[in-house]
């Protein structure tokens, strides 16, 4: 993918003195009374605000927080505490600004937190307007927010089109040349996972990566309806009847290009959905009407485990089981320790995967954990993001 890259144009010394405007996704989760409960995205965008600083820039940076009405502010709707921690994280002061987009005194060597930049009238439906006086603010546009990617908003796209150039941040680079390297080019086989309670949610994504991959694992209630798709009973478990003809045709696609989807050959079950509830393990064919399918059983733990180590690139997006519940953990903490173990090149993404990553504490040891949650979604459904196509029309104009 082409795209003009900031650490080029800071390694070329064509950042210095320049205004640089900064658009990451600081849109962080945060308790009742405001406090950040998770700030991995706001370490995230440490490296490219350290990097136009390092290059001698007047630096601006911007994020929504949340999705408030335009044109309304809230204090719960302010970047404030994200400011302070950003602050505590650089050491240095971060003064956030209000009311910015008609203009500012900033010079080189100072940083600035521009306020939610969902609050301007026009932003989400990327107004041209207010794009252009975005992009009158500086002289090199950073879009460094994969997490807000999939999103066509005033300052994600519009000033993309009218700053005098538009690059991709460090962060944003990483997130593309990851996804390539794991879906454009991959290393095969190439074994992607996905889970998740439904397969009307994840149906475009099954259908896109059936086209791709040697083999497509499923996990949660989406397994239970492929279960059904291969003549299994699933008693009461979770899944979604009129989705059988779909599940089908992702199998057939498989089979017709010698890929797979492999179906579980044991289960864990119980009769009640809950955390002290009495785990057994059986064969797929004898789930019982009343048993409730919780996580995937270790034949079939190990089965995939092989095959994620046998993988040239695994793709993770979702956990197998209710990992949640000890009894039910098992077949999520196998596929984590696997793609720890395997040499392929893995990709993960989705809030639960994240969680999982962080229970089995393999964060290290895979190869990109995306900072996208819709955002991973799209890429995986096979669509190109808005962000990608204006950065790769910007590196050619
Ligand atoms: C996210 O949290 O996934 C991103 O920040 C995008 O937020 P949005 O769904 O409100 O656009």
């Amino acid at each position: 993918m082409n795209f003009i890259r900031f650490q080029d144009l800071c390694a070329n010394g064509q950042v210095k003195n320049k205004r640089v405007f900064i658009r990451a996704d600081l849109n962080v989760p945060q308790d009742d009374a405001g406090h950040i409960t998770e700030d991995t995205r706001i370490r995230a965008s440490l490296p490219c605000i350290r990097m136009a600083l390092d290059a001698g820039a007047a630096v601006m940076v911007t994020s929504h927080l949340g999705r408030p009405t335009e044109g309304e502010f809230k204090h719960a709707d302010s970047l404030l505490p994200v400011a302070k921690r950003m602050a505590e994280l650089l050491g240095r002061d971060v003064p956030l600004m209000a009311n910015w987009v008609d203009g500012f005194e900033i010079v080189p060597g100072q940083l600035l937190m521009l306020e939610n930049c969902r609050l301007n009238k026009g932003e989400k439906k990327n107004n041209e307007e207010l794009s252009k006086k975005m992009a009158a603010l500086c002289d090199i546009f950073v879009h460094d927010a994969f997490g807000t990617a999939h999103r066509a908003e005033a300052s994600t796209y519009g000033i993309a089109q009218y700053a005098p150039v538009a690059c991709a941040g460090p962060l944003l680079a990483a997130e593309m040349d990851a996804i390539g390297k794991a879906l454009t080019n991959p290393k095969r086989p190439l074994v992607a996972i996905v889970a998740g309670s439904k397969v009307s949610t994840k149906l475009t994504i099954l259908k896109s990566l059936a086209a791709n991959v040697d083999q497509l694992i499923v996990g949660g209630g989406i397994a239970n309806t492929f279960m059904l798709a291969a003549g299994l009973k699933i008693g009461k478990s979770l899944a979604e009847p009129d989705l059988l003809a779909e599940a089908k045709a992702v199998i057939e696609a498989m089979k017709a290009r010698g890929a797979e989807v492999p179906i579980p050959t044991d289960v864990v079950t119980a009769k009640a959905f809950k955390a002290d509830a009495v785990a057994t393990i059986k064969a797929a064919t004898d789930v019982e009407d009343d048993d409730l399918i919780l996580d995937i059983g270790p034949e079939t733990a190990k089965k995939l485990a092989s095959q994620i180590l046998a993988a040239g690139t695994v793709v993770w997006n979702g956990p197998v089981g209710v990992f949640e519940f000890a009894a039910f953990e098992n077949g999520t903490r196998e596929i984590a320790q696997a793609v720890a173990k395997s040499n392929a090149f893995s990709i993960a993404g989705g809030g639960d995967t994240l969680a999982a990553i962080a229970k089995y504490g393999i964060e290290k040891e895979v190869d990109y954990i995306s900072t996208g949650g819709g955002a991973f979604l799209e890429v995986l459904e096979g669509k190109t993001l808005p962000a990608f196509e204006i950065l790769q029309k910007r590196s050619r104009a």
